[in-house]
């Protein structure tokens, strides 16, 4: 097992979901993640993923056809913050991945009050016991504001709906990335109890 940020976000992902489930990709960028979660729904689950850059979605739509994997997923060119418009409920699970793209244009990157806007949308669609995961970078421009924002809203939801946990490293240097998990309270599958 990994404590990176990134391989934390997929474990604690992979403890809910189940073949056949709909999950999101909220940021697509180079595939990585979209593949991870295209191969855990299986052939019946469906997959939506979401970037503003038309290069991801095309690089990753290459991707997804040479691994065999294309027609369990719907992506999509448009911002996150209208993932309602696209999908109706009932997710198990949503990933963000937020900053610019590896090995892209790093002024392209997520923004503070999208990102905020798209994160409530995804805890609506989220089915009971279904898992909201982020990976937030400060090293951008809108980092620093993109972490506060999410970490105001995230640590204020409503107990009785919401468990939220957050996990950042102590020891990796000024800026190291955080991760805040939020699942949906209600459902059999609890990853994480108050008990
Ligand atoms: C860190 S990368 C994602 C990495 C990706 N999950 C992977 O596995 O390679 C962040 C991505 O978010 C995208 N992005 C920025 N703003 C967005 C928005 N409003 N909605 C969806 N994607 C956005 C960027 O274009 C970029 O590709």
């Amino acid at each position: 097992m990994s404590l990176k940020v990134v391989d934390l976000v997929k474990s604690i992902v992979a403890g809910v979901v189940s073949e056949g489930d709909t999950v999101v990709d909220a940021t697509v960028g180079n595939g990585n993640d979209t593949i991870f979660l295209a191969r855990l729904v299986g052939e019946k689950g469906k997959v939506y993923g979401f970037d503003i850059q038309q290069k991801a979605i095309n690089n990753t739509g290459e991707l997804l056809k040479d691994l065999g994997l294309q027609n369990r997923v719907n992506l999509i060119c448009d911002g996150h913050e209208n993932m309602d418009k696209y999908i109706t409920g009932d997710v198990k699970a949503v990933i963000f991945n937020l900053g610019y793209l590896p090995r892209g244009n790093r002024d392209i990157t997520t923004l503070p009050n999208t990102t905020l806007t798209a994160v409530k949308k995804s805890l609506q669609l989220l089915q009971p016991g279904g898992i909201t995961a982020i990976a937030a970078y400060r090293g951008h421009q809108s980092g620093k504001r993109e972490e506060v924002l999410l970490g105001e809203y995230l640590s204020g939801l409503d107990a009785s709906a919401f468990i939220t946990v957050s996990v950042q490293a102590v020891n990796q240097g000024n800026n190291p990335p955080v991760l805040w998990a939020v699942q949906k309270k209600g459902g059999h599958a609890q990853l994480i109890t108050t008990e």
